[in-house]
């Protein structure tokens, strides 16, 4: 089986705040670890950014319980592709918090100075968070 990567915005849903979000992260960690899947979680402005990248199966299946979790809502698939290798190895799922962003690293992907995932080329959207997960990692 090969490695596809998975990479989706969505918004938080009305009443819910930053423990659901550590509730989140728990159940993501400790169920990708299980099955081998990798990747980073990015929560700004009430948006998500995520990818997802590890076997076609197990990638899908955990999409399948995101887009069924009532937590967040207008979930939209920016891309889904094989790949030769993954980038998030080292991650379960790492958490890209808001105040890693700043404005340049914003908009050397975006088309304005204001995160919005929603206007996003998947392409863009997963360099940004390559590019986010160096800055965390080297914090
Ligand atoms: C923004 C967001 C990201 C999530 N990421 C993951 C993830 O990477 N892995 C995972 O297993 N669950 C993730 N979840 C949680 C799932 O939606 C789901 O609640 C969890 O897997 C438990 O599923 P179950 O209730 O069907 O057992 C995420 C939820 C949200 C709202």
């Amino acid at each position: 089986m090969f490695l596809v990567r998975l990479v989706y915005a969505s918004t938080i849903s009305k009443g819910n705040t930053e423990s659901d979000i550590s509730q989140i992260l728990d159940t993501a960690k400790q169920h990708n670890a299980s099955v081998d899947v990798t990747g980073a979680l990015l929560f700004n402005r009430n948006y998500f950014l995520q990818c997802l990248e590890g076997s076609r199966l197990r990638v899908n299946e955990i999409y399948h319980r995101i887009l069924n979790d009532r937590r967040h809502q207008n979930i939209l698939l920016l891309d889904y592709r094989e790949v030769s290798e993954r980038e998030f190895g080292d991650w379960s799922m790492g958490y890209i918090p808001e105040v890693a962003m700043t404005t340049p690293i914003n908009m050397k992907y975006s088309v304005s100075k204001q995160f919005d995932p929603y206007s996003m080329s998947g392409e863009s959207a997963y360099k940004l968070l390559l590019h986010l997960s160096q800055v965390v990692k080297t914090v």
